[in-house]
């Protein structure tokens, strides 16, 4: 890994103890704090990707993305620090005053627009292929930066947390998209926790998914809870701004509408809810994504304007 990444790494992220309640132990392992453009599982999932690319000096970084994206940020900036040439392939329309699509044209990333339905073929799609073709052998990164590399970066997080703790906590709770981190998790040879999966969107595919990325191993250490969606990516209702504005406030510890929030809200709830036994050690990974706040205010006054 380059040392302009090193820089200004913090690691291991740290480790924060919350109080939810009486009986149990709290730790939010702060990943949205190890790097200040590339952060949370964008981290984990990017370091052994950057490092492919710099060790085959590949000089041209392909990728995939929502306008709100948060790999596709951190990609960029990765890219403008690692002085690699990067392209994102945009579902839908550019526009120039989302945050997110600004930053990463102002670090240097050449963004091309899809359409919806041609993002959503993008294996099949003749346009699409043309592109990739044209870009031949650029270095080519799924959505989300879902691949083998990215879960073998996320697989280091039950040795970092052991080393911490100096033994595993009983429960590990992240949030979920694609499912590449939970699975990266469960790939883990050291894993000893259960595994609390809480999508932030609508899927009944998810277990599944996650135990084909993850070849089923430590499989029966993976609990999905799909209650936690509030209607699907992206949507949200004043129940859980309300809660983030609270939580964010007792704790210190920001979280985005789109992933952390729904994922700590499902954990306290199911602390309510007396999920968990007395006495359990619980750490809450923090995936990051905190970029997309003001892209997703920015959507919101869009939408209501
Ligand atoms: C901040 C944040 N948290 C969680 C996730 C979900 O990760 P995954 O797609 O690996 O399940 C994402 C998406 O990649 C994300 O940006």
């Amino acid at each position: 890994m380059s040392d302009i990444l090193h820089d200004n790494l913090l690691l291991p992220s740290p480790l924060q103890p919350i109080k939810l309640a009486d009986n149990l132990s709290v730790l939010v392992k702060r990943d949205d704090l190890i790097h200040p453009v590339i952060s949370g599982n964008k981290w984990r999932k990017l370091k052994y990707n950057l490092d492919y690319i710099l060790s085959n000096a590949l000089d041209h970084v392909i990728t995939f993305g929502g306008p709100f994206s948060n790999h596709i940020h951190a990609l960029a900036g990765a890219c403008q620090l690692l002085r690699i040439r990067c392209t994102a392939i945009i579902r839908g329309e550019i526009d120039l005053h989302n945050p997110t699509l600004r930053f990463c044209t102002d670090a240097g990333m050449e963004l091309i627009s899809v359409s919806r339905s041609a993002y959503r073929l993008k294996e099949q799609d003749p346009g699409i292929k043309e592109i990739l073709k044209s870009y031949h052998p650029a270095c080519i990164i799924p959505e989300g930066g879902a691949n083998e590399l990215a879960m073998r970066g996320v697989a280091e997080i039950t040795d970092e947390l052991e080393d911490t703790l100096g033994d595993a906590p009983d429960y590990i709770v992240l949030s979920a998209g694609t499912g590449c981190t939970a699975a990266g998790l469960l790939l883990s040879d050291t894993l000893k926790s259960k595994v609390i999966v809480i999508p932030a969107l609508k899927s009944n595919h998810l277990y599944p998914e996650i135990l084909s990325m993850s070849k089923h191993k430590n499989k029966d250490l993976l609990f999905v809870n799909t209650d936690y969606h509030f209607g699907g990516y992206a949507k949200w209702n004043e129940n859980l701004v309300k809660f983030i504005t609270e939580f964010e406030s007792s704790t210190a510890i920001p979280l985005d509408q789109v992933y952390n929030g729904k994922a700590m809200y499902g954990l306290c709830d199911l602390i309510s809810r007396k999920y968990f036994e007395d006495g359990a050690r619980i750490v809450y990974l923090h995936t990051g994504g905190l970029q997309g706040k003001a892209g997703m205010e920015y959507r919101n006054t869009k939408i209501n304007s």
